[in-house]
């Protein structure tokens, strides 16, 4: 037990945090998915804070001029789906050292059961998990440590991360239960709306996912809108209309997944999407799907080309987010530092 104040009697306030991976460019899957809700939360006006997780990019090699681009653009993706970076908390995780240092008083408490079966990891892996980075296998620690070191309480992501946030539970509690304290918050995973999962265009059963290696099975943001409109009339799908209610939907992964993404983007439900196209052929379905996608995107990725022409604004914001960010977290680490048993004694003026 320590021997600070007992912080068994705190109460957390709301605070979103979540995190973006530099490692290539922003997906329709990671808009709808993440970006599109984190605004929302900016706009409900609960505390945001976000961040450009670059050092959980850099568990699989990253050219390193490639990943500095990456992590400008992604800032650059953020403040352009809508992000004010005045409201919002906008950073990449390794200015702020909170995050390592917490991680690895994480990587003490997480059990190797717990990371060995996290499926990411194994996906990731692949086949020969032995020459995976060690930094891999740690990587869901990192992210709780992301999420810890700033006390949040809510989570927005998509389907994908859910299990790294059940795992972020277990090493609050754990945590708290090892040294007797109310310290770290049992986090919320808010994984909510039509687009939780947003699946490939070319195969309705995989998620679309920034990695695949045909660019026909995703939409990136920075796709014009031709591109737009062509990979989305190119999509896999059924020859049936679509049907007048979900349960029709159910067997039928490609139209469902068209039916979501039209859904997300308008802010309707599935539902009224249906009632509106149920009875219609892809033919007149994708061509409105298309204008409404081009709409909706093209705005987004005209301002990240303008944004990138000022890397130095983005690199100002950036840092002015880390020491905002830095503020929060830096007291916290001490705080379980102290809690752990680990003494600080630094002159003042090193923080
Ligand atoms: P990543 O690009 O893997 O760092 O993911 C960033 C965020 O986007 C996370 O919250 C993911 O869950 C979300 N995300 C990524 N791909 C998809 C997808 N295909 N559908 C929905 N959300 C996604
Ligand atoms: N693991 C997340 C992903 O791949 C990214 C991430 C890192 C994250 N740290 C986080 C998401 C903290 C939410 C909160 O998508």
């Amino acid at each position: 037990m320590s021997d600070t104040a007992p912080v068994s009697a705190q109460k957390f306030a709301p605070r979103v945090f979540s995190g973006i991976q530099p490692s290539g460019g922003l997906t329709l899957g990671n808009y709808l998915g993440a970006l599109k809700r984190f605004v929302q939360a900016q706009d409900a006006g609960t505390e945001t804070i976000y961040c450009m997780v670059d050092m959980h990019a850099i568990t699989v090699w990253q050219d390193p001029a490639k990943l500095r681009r990456a992590t400008r653009e992604l800032a650059a993706g953020f403040i352009a789906s809508g992000i004010d970076p005045v409201r919002s908390i906008l950073f990449n995780q390794s200015q702020v050292p909170a995050h390592a240092e917490l991680a690895w008083i994480f990587n003490c408490v997480a059990r190797m059961g717990w990371l060995k079966r996290m499926t990411q990891f194994k996906d990731k892996a692949g086949k020969n998990a032995e020459n995976a980075s060690v930094g891999l296998f740690a990587y869901p620690t990192l992210m709780a440590a992301d999420i810890m070191a700033y006390h949040a309480t809510h989570v927005p992501v998509g389907e994908d991360q859910k299990q790294h946030l059940e795992l972020t539970r277990d090493i609050a509690a754990k945590f708290n239960h090892d040294f007797g304290v109310e310290f770290f918050p049992i986090v919320e995973p808010v994984i909510e709306g039509a687009a939780t999962r947003v699946m490939s265009l070319r195969d309705g059963t995989k998620k679309m996912s920034k990695s695949d290696p045909s660019d026909m099975s995703r939409i990136n943001l920075t796709d014009d809108a031709d591109t737009i409109a062509q990979k989305l009339r190119k999509a896999r799908t059924d020859p049936e209309a679509l049907p007048s209610d979900l349960d029709g939907l159910a067997e039928r992964p490609e139209a469902r997944n068209l039916v979501n993404i039209y859904a997300a983007l308008a802010d309707i439900t599935p539902d009224a999407v249906l009632a509106q196209y149920g009875g219609q052929g892809f033919g007149a379905f994708k061509p409105a799907l298309a204008d409404l996608a081009v709409d909706k995107l093209s705005p987004i990725s005209a301002e990240m080309t303008r944004l990138m022409q000022d890397v130095a604004e983005i690199d100002r914001i950036l840092g002015d987010g880390a020491a905002r960010a830095h503020a929060i977290a830096q007291p916290i680490l001490e705080q379980c530092y102290d809690i752990v048993g680990l003494i600080r004694t630094r002159p003042s003026g090193m923080t």
